[in-house]
């Protein structure tokens, strides 16, 4: 009698589909992304990140508030700095009246229990648009480092739960937390992009911040001196392993869709939580196939996260936190 296995028998279905489910999406999987800028009001959308916004303060709070509504409970903030703020050292990274200091504790203010995570790295506040500082053509990785621990201080004295750094210079995991130890802030973790790729995605995302590499003399037009190349694997690992010695509690792995063999080969070598970070290139990609009609944007995204989580992702940053999350009903 041939076959006695039928696969297909798990498959009839929707109740035995769900029952046999492997993967199941919830909302505690995702860190929601959000774009802050000063003023008042503001809620301007992103050109090329249809329906994703930069918020002002006040809109902030409104958004946090309907994120723990809906179940999210953990934001990831990134800030837009005017140019007449910006410098080679990121001077105002540090000011601790700045618009990200004030964005962590409106979150706090309005929702205790959600969890914010900041984005620690130099280039919204960088002239040069950079993760560092650049000096002679390069981006110099120690003195870097050390600003980035006094950044982190900066937004754990703030209240930010979780510091994320996001720059790939060599060594800062360590350097951060020293200084978050030597400040008595013990309890402030470390996410860190470990495995965070020289990617041609993040193009909409220096749209939304303004932090693409200046067009100047001097300054490197990529960052391919500091991220990593991505036809790389071990590479990734070894990143990863370094930053877990160092002292982080969370790491990264970042894009996401074209680098979901790297999350499973970290995910199967290490024993902390893996973030996966599905970045601004992914979602311009889907919305404007989906806006010609030429994909089904709902699937397709489903798709992608519950891709996202079945290669070993325990966190999802993701833009489209809130359309999934009202997809699960
Ligand atoms: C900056 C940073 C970037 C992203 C997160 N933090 C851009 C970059 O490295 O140039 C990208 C996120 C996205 O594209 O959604 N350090």
């Amino acid at each position: 009698m041939y076959p006695l296995r039928r696969n297909r028998r798990l498959r009839a279905n929707d109740s035995i589909r769900h029952l046999v489910r492997e993967t199941i999406l919830t909302p505690s999987d995702f860190l929601v992304p959000l774009f802050l800028v000063e003023g008042k009001g503001i809620k301007e959308e992103i050109a090329s990140m249809p329906d994703y916004y930069r918020l002002s303060l006040d809109n902030l709070e409104k958004e946090v508030k309907e994120l723990w509504k809906m179940g999210l409970c953990a934001v990831l903030l990134f800030v837009k700095v005017p140019d007449n703020l910006k410098d080679n050292k990121g001077s105002e990274a540090l000011n601790a009246n700045g618009l990200m200091q004030l964005a962590i504790k409106t979150v706090k203010n309005a929702c205790p229990d959600m969890l914010v995570m900041t984005d620690v790295a130099l280039d919204p506040y960088s002239s040069y648009g950079h993760d560092g500082i650049v000096e002679g053509g390069k981006i110099l990785n120690d003195k870097t480092a050390e600003l980035l621990a006094e950044m982190s201080v900066s937004h754990a004295n703030a209240g930010a739960d979780f510091v994320a750094p996001s720059d790939m210079m060599d060594g800062r995991i360590k350097i951060i937390r020293e200084a978050l130890e030597d400040e008595g802030l013990i309890d402030t973790g470390i996410m860190s992009y470990s495995a965070k790729y020289a990617s041609a995605f993040y193009g909409p995302f220096r749209d939304a911040l303004d932090s693409a590499p200046a067009d100047l003399k001097g300054v490197p037009k990529t960052k391919k001196t500091y991220q990593m190349d991505p036809a790389n694997r071990l590479e990734a690992i070894r990143e990863t392993r370094m930053d877990i010695e160092e002292g982080a509690d969370i790491v990264m792995v970042k894009p996401g869709l074209c680098y979901l063999d790297i999350v499973r080969d970290i995910k199967n070598v290490v024993d902390v939580p893996v973030a996966v970070y599905q970045v601004s290139g992914e979602y311009a990609m889907l919305k404007a196939a989906a806006e010609k009609g030429w994909l089904d944007h709902d699937a397709v995204m489903m798709e992608q996260l519950i891709s996202i989580k079945r290669a070993g992702a325990n966190i999802i940053a993701s833009y489209f936190a809130k359309d999934a999350v009202k997809l699960m009903g």
